[in-house]
C-alpha cells in the first residue's frame, strides 16, 4: 500500500513512523508513506496556503489551488483509490472501516487546518471523509496518524502471529478477553487458573465468555449490531 499525506504541518507527522510497527512495516517495504507540503505547491509570496473565507467570520481556509496541484501531481504518476479528507464532520472511523482500507493500493489522505479547506476541494475531489472521533482537533493530522496506524496494523505481513490483528478489539464486534503474564501471582493477586491449565479448548471457550461479557458491561451498543 503506498499513502500519500498533504499537509501544512508534515512535521506533526513524523515520528509515528519511525518507531514500532509502522516503522516495521515501511522497512518490510509493505507499505511505503510519503508526505507532501502543501507549501510546495504555491505561487503566492510567503508560501501562503490559506485566505480569509468569503462571506466574512473568523478562521483562516486552505484554498483549493495548492491542494489542486498537489493532488493533481500525484494522480499523473499512479492511481488512486481514494482521496481521504480527515474532517471532525466525517464519517467516525471503526474497525470495519478501517479492515475496508486495508485492501486499498494507493490513497491520498488530506489533512484540513484552520477553518478546513475550500468546499470545492470536498466536492471536486474527496472521495471519503472522515473523522476520528467528535471533537475538533488543530489539524486532520493528529487523525491521519491515527487512521494509518488502524489500517497499516492489519495489512498482510505487517503484524505476525504473535501481535495478530484477528483476536483484537471489534474484530468480531466484542471487545478482547482480560490478558495476563508473569508472575502466576503477585501482592495477592491470582492469574485466572483455567489459563494455567494448558486445556486449549477450555481456554478457547473462557475466553469467548469473558469476551462477551465484558462487551456487554462496557459496550453493550456492540452487542446490537
Ligand atoms: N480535524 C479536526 N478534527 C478532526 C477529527 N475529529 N477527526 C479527523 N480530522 C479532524
Amino acid at each position: 500500500m503506498r499513502i500519500d499525506i498533504i499537509t501544512v504541518v508534515p512535521e506533526i507527522l513524523k515520528s509515528p513512523f519511525e518507531a514500532s510497527i509502522l516503522k516495521r512495516a515501511i522497512d518490510k517495504g509493505i507499505v511505503e508513506v510519503h508526505m507532501h507540503n502543501l507549501r510546495d505547491y504555491t505561487d503566492k509570496s510567503y508560501n501562503q496556503v490559506d485566505d480569509y473565507q468569503f462571506g466574512g467570520g473568523a478562521g483562516m481556509v486552505l484554498m483549493i489551488e495548492p491542494i489542486d496541484k498537489c493532488i493533481s501531481t500525484l494522480k499523473s504518476q499512479r492511481e488512486y483509490d481514494e482521496v481521504i479528507y480527515m474532517t471532525p464532520d466525517g464519517k467516525t472511523l471503526n474497525q470495519k472501516m478501517a479492515n475496508g482500507l486495508s485492501l486499498l493500493n494507493n490513497v491520498i489522505i488530506l489533512c484540513g487546518h484552520y477553518k478546513g479547506v475550500d468546499q470545492r476541494v470536498r466536492d471536486v475531489f474527496v472521495t471519503k471523509e472522515i473523522s476520528i472521533g467528535d471533537y475538533v482537533l488543530s489539524g486532520g493530522e493528529l487523525g491521519a496518524a491515527v487512521l494509518c496506524d488502524t489500517v497499516i496494523r492489519l495489512i498482510p505481513g505487517v503484524l505476525n502471529n504473535e501481535t495478530s490483528a484477528l483476536t483484537d478489539t471489534f474484530q468480531d464486534n466484542l471487545l478482547a478477553p482480560p490478558v495476563y503474564t508473569r508472575p502466576a501471582e503477585y501482592k495477592g493477586h491470582k492469574v485466572p487458573d483455567i489459563l494455567l491449565s494448558g486445556n486449549f479448548p477450555k481456554i478457547e471457550t473462557w475466553r469467548e465468555d469473558e469476551a462477551y461479557k465484558r462487551t456487554e458491561q462496557l459496550r453493550p451498543d456492540l452487542l446490537k449490531d
